[in-house]
């Protein structure tokens, strides 16, 4: 299947700097519908029926969320964009905020608009400083040229951690906290940034938003598969040809993806959906890309045969155990304490026990770790044992023999 460009239709075409080409190609078109023709409430259903699901990587329905929000208690209500980025191999919404932002500042003041929120904070990865000055000029001339008077919109730059992407610890940073996840529930709907209600939305979504509202629900819910609506876009990157920003329907195969349209070759595995995404081996390339196999954020790393399992897999960890923010016990010793058994694997000390100790381990903080980075830590680790199994084996026996030469135990 080709490539579908929806969300990536005027990048490339309309300069990001000027307004009035974002105009002539019916820009703003769909936030003056939303506001002549529609009730907030009748916007939240139109999401709700489109089946739009978050792009940031939980998945979780967007109208749904914005019900919950738009009934929750309280005249003061925050929507915040996510556009902290911090997923390892992903930069969609780089691309996005780069070529397009004015389709951001759209789908912001739509939803704003339908869970009545008159603040809205977009959280700007501290990395992508480069990007401040091109936001800001699109919210003002938006401001400028189209009435946006529900609305104001301030430019949060963030703290430079892995965590601060994650919601919880994301209200954190911008309220002046270190950013560390928080217990739920509460949720942030009904109580949010500074304990009021908020919507939490990660680039894409909202940019995704004037495409429903101009075309129908109906028309976004004819792509994709039963859960996965739309198109989605996949930031692509190492063993390929062709890296970068793609966008295709949901359903369509990682093949399609990576081989067909990025030319990889050789490929051993890859890695969708950041650090803590699912590891899908050669032999299963014809997965499909949707909520129901594997997705996450869309960060798609392609790994091939001249590299090692267990070197990626160390690595992976070692990044996630040092932008663990500690806050939980689960989350901050094991992630260390699979760093060590990895280490331990790669340079040749493996022990027999240390494969049954990372899958108790991966049980335990799936289990009780506090936020989504602590519970998928281990989704590398554990597709790794099961796809790859005899590469740690392997190192295993190496070690193993190595040491009887040695003649240590
Ligand atoms: C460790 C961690 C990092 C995250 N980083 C991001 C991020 O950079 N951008 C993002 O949109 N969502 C990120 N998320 C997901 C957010 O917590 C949240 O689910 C998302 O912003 C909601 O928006 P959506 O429903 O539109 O996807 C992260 C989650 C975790 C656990």
């Amino acid at each position: 299947m080709p490539e579908k460009r929806i969300l990536l239709k005027h990048c490339g075409i309309i300069n990001p700097r000027e307004i009035d080409s974002y105009l002539a190609r019916e820009g703003f078109k769909a936030w003056e519908r939303a506001r002549d023709e529609m009730s907030p409430e009748s916007v939240v259903e139109e999401i709700k029926a489109s089946g739009l699901k978050g792009r940031g990587g939980a998945g979780f329905p967007c109208g749904l969320k914005w019900e919950l929000a738009r009934k929750a208690e309280g005249k003061e209500k925050y929507l915040i964009c996510n556009a902290d980025e911090g997923e390892v191999g992903a930069f969609k919404d780089r691309f996005l905020i780069q070529n397009d932002p004015f389709s951001l500042v759209e789908g912001i003041a739509i939803a704003a608009y339908a869970i009545g929120a008159r603040k809205a904070f977009i959280y700007l990865r501290a990395e992508y400083h480069h990007l401040l000055e091109g936001l800001k000029a699109a919210i003002d001339q938006a401001g400028q040229k189209v009435h946006l008077d529900h609305l104001d919109v301030e430019i949060y730059e963030g703290a430079g951690a892995y965590v601060c992407g994650e919601e919880s610890a994301l209200m954190d940073s911008i309220e002046g906290k270190r950013g560390e996840a928080r217990f739920r529930p509460p949720f942030p709907p009904s109580r949010g940034l500074w304990g009021k209600p908020t919507v939490i939305n990660n680039v894409e979504t909202l940019a995704t938003l004037p495409h429903i509202i101009l075309n129908g629900a109906s028309w976004f819910r004819g792509m994709g598969t039963a859960q996965s609506k739309g198109t989605k876009l996949f930031s692509v990157s190492g063993d390929v040809e062709k890296p970068g920003v793609y966008e295709l329907v949901l359903g369509s195969s990682l093949k399609e993806l990576v081989v067909d349209l990025c030319g990889a070759r050789g490929v051993k595995m890859v890695q969708v959906g950041g650090a803590t995404g699912g590891v899908i081996p050669y032999s299963m390339i014809s997965t499909p890309l949707a909520y129901e196999t594997v997705l996450g954020c869309g960060a798609v790393t392609v790994v091939n045969e001249s590299r090692e399992v267990l070197d990626f897999v160390y690595r992976t960890m070692q990044f996630l155990s040092e932008e663990s923010c500690g806050k939980c016990t689960p989350c901050r010793e094991g992630t260390e304490a699979m760093m060590e058994i990895l280490s331990r694997l790669t340079t040749g000390d493996g022990k027999e026990e240390d494969l049954q100790a990372l899958e108790d381990l991966s049980t335990t903080m799936m289990l009780s770790s506090l936020c989504g980075l602590g519970q998928a830590a281990a989704t590398p680790v554990l597709d790794t044992l099961k796809y790859f199994r005899n590469d740690y084996e392997t190192r295993i026996t190496q070690s193993v023999f190595l040491r009887s030469l040695r003649g240590s135990p």
